[in-house]
């Protein structure tokens, strides 16, 4: 079998586990209402039907101060018993296994009775946390210990206990958060005392033939966090304590270095669950940007973990583990690490789903069944919204011919492929290529759809999903040889030159940049400040500044912050990143004019010119939709998806999401 090592079964003793893959912890928002139980319940028993060795739910706290926000998902209570049980019988009716991550919150959480061991704001939270007295301490871990109870009165088969990230147990660790001078803190023995009692006390109620998963922080990145050295004495006392298993934890939320966005290299922490599993014979679950069965195969082999973790993968295709399993890998819908449909949703109080899976946690509400009598149905444009309409719509049974201008399939995917950390993007158009053969889509290239030649074919229906057109902005010389505009550039038409202004700086502007910007040879340990050997606090050192050799102007016409538009947990990244190459940003310009000379412009303080060679147009997209209109009096339906329908910004998820909406009532 290609993916031996993934499949091979792990015995805990007490319970076999039959292979390798662990799906990584991951709040959706449905652990959040008792009415949404059944919802997650569906959500998980898609995961544990799909092959995955072992599921860890969301964090679930174990108290109200442990609350992620007010009413967050809790298990304080036996009434609050029942609805877990939906998830875990539902889980056990596929054959699969799950734990319940308990996962308090300490400083973190997002309401006004915080705790953690001291007073200390975190930076990224407006409430401050009582620190807490000794005996609090005690009454915290009772907590934990009753949830663990009541989590296995409900069915699941073990608990992992959230020690990383920032969170509460991972407070007490660090000495950036844990001033105290009692048995809590000082010490390395004093400030780790809490985790190890939590899971000590733990193994205590809930007897020998239950998982418990400590999740260990291997590398805080944050001053004042852990070293390695501690990392592994903390990972060498869990078995002692009663641990069955470690995850790896990577990072708190506070950090300012990218841990899971799509600038993180495929597996690029391996090494840090190396270190902790070389201090214990516990087995060890590597975790982060684990996406492709060959990754966590090759990770594997190296001896460097004994499980992996796949969390964002599994949103995406829930089916991953069972494609590898029977050599189908070329049929997994990668998770390409864009964050926007996951986690960009939950830090807006919205359900988490998946960009490129529509169905993630919409399991029950979106529903794709065979249909009768078939209908033929013409989809026009290969893009995202094309592409997810035509494969659903077949999958069901429809008979789908999809035209395509171009010469392959991708819309703007095409173009987004080629910006240096969305390689992964490349693995969706696999995906869709290979759907395209497995549902039968009569998939035509190199085609122009026209409406006389559509309506004669005596199609039943039509989807327009032509997409969009680089907008092209009405600036005096905006024939300039020097101009170029995003597709040119990204396809490889044109060349950029030494000198650079990107005219609009909304997410297709700041993709340009870091495709104009990247320096192939550089480290993203060297680019972010992480320590490989582990040995300054926090796995922090001073961040060797890449600098472009191209000089690159990213401006906007608008006033305020450059990249306002981009995804809450990913922007911030694109900004740090662009600043550190040197890349200049300027709000509030009017462009006057492009000649011989460069751009023109007048900003606040009067007339400017920009020496560039090249004027790179990202100004916005427009819809392409003259064929709805034209098939209007066809007398057929026609629906218009994705970018064809709403040009406002590229949204590949809206895009995909349409395409499988419509798909699922055609
Ligand atoms: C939407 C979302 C919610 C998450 N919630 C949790 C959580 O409740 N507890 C936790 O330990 N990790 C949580 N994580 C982090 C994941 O467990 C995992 O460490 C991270 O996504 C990187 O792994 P991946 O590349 O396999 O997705 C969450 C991640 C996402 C994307
Ligand atoms: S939304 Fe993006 S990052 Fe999240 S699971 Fe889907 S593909 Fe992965």
């Amino acid at each position: 079998m290609k993916y031996g090592r993934l499949f091979a079964p792990l015995d805990l003793g007490f319970m076999r586990l039959p292979n390798r893959i662990v799906m990584g912890s991951m709040h959706t928002g449905l652990e959040d209402r008792a009415r949404n139980y059944p919802k997650l319940a569906a959500y998980f028993a898609a995961r544990a039907r799909g092959g995955a060795g072992l599921l860890v739910s969301g964090g679930i706290a174990p108290n109200r101060a442990g609350w992620g926000f007010p009413f967050a998902g809790k298990l304080s209570s036996p009434g609050e018993v029942a609805r877990h049980q939906l998830v875990t019988q539902a889980v056990h009716s596929e054959g699969g296994k799950i734990c319940m991550q308990i996962l308090h919150t300490g400083r973190y959480a997002y309401h006004p009775f915080p705790v953690a061991p001291s007073a200390i704001r975190a930076p990224i939270n407006r409430y401050k946390p009582r620190g807490l007295s000794s005996d609090g301490v005690r009454d915290q871990i009772a907590d934990f210990v009753n949830c663990a109870r009541l989590a296995q009165d409900a069915g699941y088969d073990g608990v992992e206990i959230m020690g990383s990230e920032g969170y509460f147990i991972n407070e007490f660790l660090a000495p950036r958060t844990n001033n105290r001078t009692d048995e809590w803190g000082g010490s390395l023995e004093n400030r780790a005392r809490l985790a190890l009692e939590i899971v000590r006390q733990t193994r205590a109620a809930v007897g020998p033939d239950f998982i418990i998963i400590f999740r260990i922080s291997g590398l805080d990145l944050v001053e004042g966090g852990g070293t390695g050295a501690e990392v592994e004495w903390l990972a060498s006392q869990m078995e002692g304590a009663g641990a069955t298993m470690l995850n790896t934890g990577i990072g708190w939320h506070e950090a300012r270095i990218p841990t899971i966005a799509g600038a993180v290299p495929r597996g690029a922490f391996g090494w840090v669950s190396a270190r902790i599993k070389a201090a214990t014979r516990l087995p060890v679950i590597a975790t982060n940007r684990f996406n492709s069965p060959d990754g966590a195969e090759a990770m594997l082999e190296k001896g460097d973990a004994d499980l992996v973790s796949m969390a964002r993968p599994l949103l995406a295709d829930p089916d991953l583990p069972r494609k590898s399993a029977e050599g189908r890998e070329n049929e997994i819908n990668t998770c390409i690490a864009c964050n926007q449909g996951c986690l960009d949703k939950v830090f807006e109080g919205k359900r988490a789903t998946c960009l490129v899976n529509p169905r993630a946690a919409y399991e029950t509400e979106l529903l794709i069944e065979p249909v009768k009598p078939a209908k033929r149905i013409a989809v026009v444009g290969a893009g995202p919204a094309g592409l997810a309409c035509a494969t659903t719509l077949a999958e069901r049974g429809h008979r789908v011919t999809l035209f395509e201008r171009a010469h392959e399939i991708g819309g703007q995917f095409r173009y987004a492929r080629e910006v240096p950390g969305k390689e992964d993007f490349h693995d969706t158009l696999r995906y869709f290529a290979r759907r395209i053969e497995l549902t039968g889509v009569e998939l035509r290239l190199n085609t122009t759809a026209e409406s006389a030649q559509l309506a004669a074919d005596g199609f039943d229906a039509f989807v327009i999903a032509s997409g969009v057109s680089a907008r092209v902005p009405d600036i005096p010389g905006i024939d300039h040889p020097r101009v170029i505009t995003y597709p040119e550039l990204l396809s490889g038409v044109k060349q950029a030159g030494e000198s650079v202004a990107i005219v609009g700086a909304g997410g297709i502007g700041f993709d340009v940049a870091t495709f104009l910007t990247h320096d192939a040879d550089a480290d993203y340990f060297e680019e972010w400040g992480i320590d490989r050997t582990l040995t300054n606090r926090g796995g922090l050192v001073p961040p060797k500044r890449v600098t472009s050799r191209r000089r690159v102007y990213l401006l906007q016409r608008k006033p305020g912050k450059l990249g306002a538009t981009l995804g809450k947990t990913t922007g911030w990244i694109h900004r740090s990143a662009l600043k550190a190459r040197g890349v200049v940003m300027r709000n509030g310009v009017n462009y006057q004019r492009i000649d011989d000379a460069g751009l023109h412009l007048t900003t606040e303080a009067g007339a400017e010119l920009l020496a560039v060679e090249h004027v790179i147009i990202c100004a916005g997209q427009e819809s392409v939709k003259g064929l709805a209109s034209e098939l209007a009096s066809s007398g057929k339906p026609v629906h218009v998806i994705g970018g064809a329908l709403l040009a406002a910004e590229l949204d590949a998820e809206r895009a995909i999401r349409e395409g499988v909406t419509l798909a699922a009532t055609l």
